[in-house]
């Protein structure tokens, strides 16, 4: 059996690597590996094939930024050869990104089956794109592999057939958990000079977070005034340094002229940042990744968002949902800081088995002849 696997961005690298770990141990099986290139630069991209140790994809199909439509639209043209000369049993799409649709739509155009990971999230906000992107490969996909129990409720509810959905667990904690060893290692806290003292991780790269110049320096004020109280660091994603570079509000030496007091670092490898935070005191971010993570690990997380498709996060985790809103900022960390998480608990099958459950219900769908 022949599977195709889609990589575009940061997550994707992540959720991949103990996918690919497991189907190379089954030999049944033969991974093909697509990088789109929607993530290209260093550390966006190639370090988290070192630090994951996932082979060098089969094709890069260097698609690079562009508009969503030109993006998706790239992903899918180039895409096409691709699946014609490899003829894959099944194209395996991981994540909410551009390229994730971008694929299933080319697999289903040319009756490929599909199967989703990390299916059936809602945030019920059709603005982000995101959103569009989960809804639209789950109503195209074959196979629907979910992390958390309202992924399932959420795919019954728009009609999907029971029997596609698969309660698999996480693989982005698989991969947290197999690689505890090399980031437990990591220097990066005494490399900046915090190692022993709380501090908090900031991330940010949402549209609605950083797309808007107002908004955007009204988080760095937020973060630069919280820097008063405890060390913040900014590992800042490419996306809010391409707006800050459009807004001239960077420096010569290429820190945000409007974080002073905040150490901001270029985006980290996935030891170095999972290293980071693993030993924060709390985690500020709008990621849908780092959410899982922080819970994960129990470290305090408090999402900037007014929502979240990833729900456990806050029943069982250590998430909390404080809105997109500079001005709560402060106030809500130095909360926080008083009153940590009185007692969180991982997920229903987070465990570090999902990527091994997806590939064993994959080898059972193809040997039992009922094609997805
Ligand atoms: C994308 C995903 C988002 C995901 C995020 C993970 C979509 C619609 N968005 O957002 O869901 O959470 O990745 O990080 O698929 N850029 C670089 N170097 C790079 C990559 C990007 O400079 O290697 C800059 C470019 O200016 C680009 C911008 O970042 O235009 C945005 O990149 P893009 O991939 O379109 O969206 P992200 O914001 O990264
Ligand atoms: N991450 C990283 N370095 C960073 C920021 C994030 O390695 O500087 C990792 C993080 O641990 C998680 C993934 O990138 O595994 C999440 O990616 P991102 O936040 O860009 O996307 P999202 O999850 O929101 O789609």
């Amino acid at each position: 059996m022949r599977i195709v696997n889609i990589v575009g961005a940061r997550p994707n690298f992540v959720k991949i690597a103990p996918l690919i770990r497991a189907m190379s141990a089954e030999p049944a099986l033969t991974p093909i590996l697509v990088h789109t290139g929607q993530h290209y630069d260093g550390p966006m991209s190639e370090q988290f094939f070192t630090d994951l140790d996932i082979r060098p994809p089969d094709f890069n199909l260097g698609v690079g930024s562009g508009s969503h439509a030109a993006q998706t639209a790239e992903v899918m043209r180039s895409l096409e050869p691709v699946l014609d000369s490899t003829r894959p049993d099944l194209v395996l799409v991981v994540g909410d990104v551009n390229s994730t649709l971008a694929a299933a739509l080319t697999a289903v155009k040319l009756r490929i089956p599909v199967a989703h990971v990390e299916a059936g999230l809602r945030s019920f906000d059709r603005s982000m794109p995101e959103e569009i992107n989960r809804l639209l490969t789950d109503a195209i996909a074959d196979l629907l592999f979910v992390t958390e129990e309202s992924g399932r409720k959420n795919l019954l509810r728009e009609g999907v057939a029971p029997e596609k959905i698969h309660f698999v667990g996480n693989v982005m904690i698989d991969a947290l958990q197999a690689s505890r060893p090399s980031w437990e290692r990591s220097s990066i806290a005494s490399g900046i000079g915090l190692d022993g003292q709380p501090y908090v991780v900031v991330t940010l790269h949402r549209p609605s977070n950083v797309d808007d110049p107002r908004t955007l320096l009204d988080y760095l004020g937020a973060l630069q005034e919280l820097a008063r109280h405890v060390p913040v660091v900014f590992p800042i994603h490419p996306r809010v340094r391409q707006q800050l570079l459009r807004q001239g509000h960077l420096t010569e030496s290429g820190t945000p002229v409007h974080s002073k007091g905040v150490a901001c670092l270029d985006p980290l490898g996935y030891l170095d940042f999972i290293g980071l935070i693993s030993r924060a005191r709390l985690v500020l971010t709008d990621s849908g990744g780092v959410q899982e993570e922080t819970t994960a690990l129990g470290v305090t997380c408090l999402t900037l968002r007014d929502t979240t498709e990833r729900p456990v996060t806050v029943s069982h985790g250590t998430n909390r949902v404080i809105g997109a809103d500079p001005t709560r900022l402060v106030r809500e960390v130095m909360w926080s800081l008083d009153h940590p998480p009185a007692g969180y608990g991982l997920p229903p099958l987070w465990d570090g088995q999902a990527a091994v459950r997806i590939v064993k219900i994959l080898r059972e769908t193809f040997e039992g002849g009922s094609r997805a």
